[in-house]
C-alpha cells in the first residue's frame, strides 16, 4: 500500500491513547506521518534481518520446549485445556492476556472512530486504565535494567530492545516497548490456535504434516533453520491458516483529498478498508473458499497477488513477518513431532472480532503423547 495513502486517524488515534492513558502512541505501528515513521522503520529494520532471526533460533526452540514440557504434564488425553492459553505462554506468560483486553474498546468505536461513554463499563474501563498503567511500567523498568547494563560495560545484544532504545525519547522507546508486545505476542498466538483447529479438523492434513515433519526432523529436539525451510508443507497450512483466520482483518487507509482509483471516485475523508478476511472468503478470488485446502498455497499454484495480505501489503507491512512465521513453525513442529491433538466436542469454531481476530472458544483441546515419543532424543 502506497505511503500516499496514511493509516485511518480515527481508528488508529483510539489505539494511541485509550480512556485517557497513553497506549501506543506514536509508535511504529501507530505513526501516521511518513518520515516519523520512517526514521523509526529504519532504526528498527536490523532487528528483523536474517541473521538476527537465524540466531534467534536458539530462543524459539528453548521457549516452543518450556511450552511442550508444559503440554506433556496434560497429555493423557484426559484433561481439556485452552490451546489457545498455552500459545499465548510460549512468549510473554503473565500479561498474556492484557493486549486483548485494551483492544476491547475499537469494537465499541462508533463511526466517527470515537469510543463511545459507556456507563455501566466503569469498571472495565478502569481496568484496561490499570492494564496499560501496568505496561508501560513494566516498560520502563525493561528500559531502565537495558539501559543500566550498557552503562555498566555489558555489550549490547542486537535485539528488538536494543533498537527502540535508539528512539528519539522515553515515551517514544515507551510507545515502541508497548507496540512490540502487542502486535507481536498475540497474533501469533491466535495464528498458532486456529492452525491447531483447522488441522486437528482434518485428519488426512494433520496425517501429511507429521509424515513430513518425522522426516525432516525426526526425533531430534533442536530444530534447526535448515530445517524451517524443508518444511514445506507445514509453510502451507500456515499461510492457509492465515487466509481463512486472520490475527489481524486488514488495514484501514484514508484519502486526505478527493481521489481517483481504477475510475473509481473517492471523496476527500474516507475510510477505505483493506480487509485479507473479507477476500480470502470470496469465490471470486479463491475457489471454493470455505474449505481449508493449503494446496492453493503449494508451489504451482497461482499467486493470489492483491488478495490475500495477512501481514498487510507495502512499506507498512509487517515488521516482524519472518520472525512470527519462523516462531509458528517451530512451535507447530514440535508439537506435531509428539502430541496427537484431539478437539473438545461442542465448542463453537467462530472467530471472536476484538481488533484482532481470536477463536472465541480458545480452542479447547485434548493430547496424548505420539507413541514413538519414546524416541525423542534428549
Ligand atoms: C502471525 C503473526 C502476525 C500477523 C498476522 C501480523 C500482521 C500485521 C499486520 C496486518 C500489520 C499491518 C497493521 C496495520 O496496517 O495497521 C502489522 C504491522 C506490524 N507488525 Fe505484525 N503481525 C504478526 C506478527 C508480528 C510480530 C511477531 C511482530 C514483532 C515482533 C510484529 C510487529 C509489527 C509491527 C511493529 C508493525 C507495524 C509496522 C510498520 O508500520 O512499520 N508483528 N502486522
Amino acid at each position: 500500500m502506497s505511503p500516499q495513502y496514511q493509516k485511518d486517524p480515527r481508528t488508529y488515534n483510539n489505539i494511541c491513547n485509550l480512556f485517557g492513558e497513553r497506549f501506543l502512541g506514536n509508535s511504529l505501528v501507530t505513526e501516521r506521518n511518513y518520515e516519523r515513521w520512517h526514521k523509526q522503520r529504519k532504526i528498527m529494520d536490523p532487528a528483523f534481518s536474517r541473521t538476527y532471526l537465524i540466531g534467534l533460533m536458539e530462543t524459539f526452540n528453548e521457549k516452543a520446549e518450556e511450552l511442550m514440557e508444559k503440554l506433556e504434564e496434560k497429555a493423557e488425553g484426559k484433561k481439556e485445556f485452552s490451546m489457545l492459553t498455552m500459545m499465548s505462554r510460549v512468549t510473554l506468560d503473565v500479561i498474556a492476556k492484557v493486549p486483548a483486553t485494551f483492544l476491547f474498546p475499537l469494537q465499541l468505536a462508533d463511526k466517527s472512530g470515537r469510543v463511545p461513554y459507556m456507563p455501566g463499563k466503569q469498571k472495565l474501563i478502569k481496568e484496561i486504565q490499570a492494564s496499560v498503567r501496568l505496561l508501560r511500567r513494566v516498560g520502563r523498568e525493561c528500559i531502565k535494567q537495558r539501559r543500566e547494563a550498557v552503562e555498566n560495560g555489558k555489550e549490547a545484544t542486537m535485539d528488538i530492545l536494543t533498537q527502540i532504545l535508539k528512539g528519539d525519547d522515553d515515551e517514544n522507546m515507551l510507545d515502541n516497548f508497548v507496540a512490540f508486545f502487542v502486535a507481536g505476542h498475540e497474533t501469533t498466538a491466535n495464528q498458532l490456535s486456529f492452525t491447531v483447529m483447522a488441522v486437528a479438523q482434518h485428519p488426512e492434513i494433520l496425517e501429511r504434516l507429521q509424515a513430513e515433519v518425522d522426516e525432516v526432523i525426526g526425533a531430534k529436539r533442536h530444530i534447526d533453520y535448515e530445517d524451517l525451510c524443508k518444511l514445506k508443507y507445514l509453510s502451507q497450512v500456515l499461510k492457509e491458516s492465515l487466509r481463512l483466520y486472520p490475527p489481524i482483518p486488514g488495514t484501514l487507509r484514508w484519502t486526505e483529498t478527493e481521489t481517483v482509483v481504477d475510475g473509481i471516485k473517492i471523496p476527500a475523508n474516507t475510510t477505505l478498508n483493506f480487509s485479507t478476511y473479507v477476500m480470502g472468503r470470496m469465490e471470486k478470488f479463491f475457489k471454493d473458499p470455505l474449505t481449508f485446502n493449503p494446496e492453493r498455497f503449494s508451489k504451482d499454484a497461482p499467486k493470489p497477488y492483491y488478495s490475500y495480505f495477512p501481514f498487510s501489503l507495502g512499506p507498512r507491512s509487517c515488521i516482524g513477518q519472518a520472525f512470527a512465521q519462523m516462531e509458528a513453525k517451530v512451535v507447530m513442529a514440535k508439537l506435531l513431532q509428539r502430541f496427537e491433538f484431539q478437539l473438545v466436542p461442542g465448542q463453537s469454531f467462530k472467530l471472536l472480532d476484538i481488533g484482532t481476530f481470536r477463536p472465541s472458544d480458545g480452542v479447547m483441546c485434548k493430547l496424548k503423547p505420539r507413541s514413538h515419543k519414546k524416541d525423542v532424543q534428549m
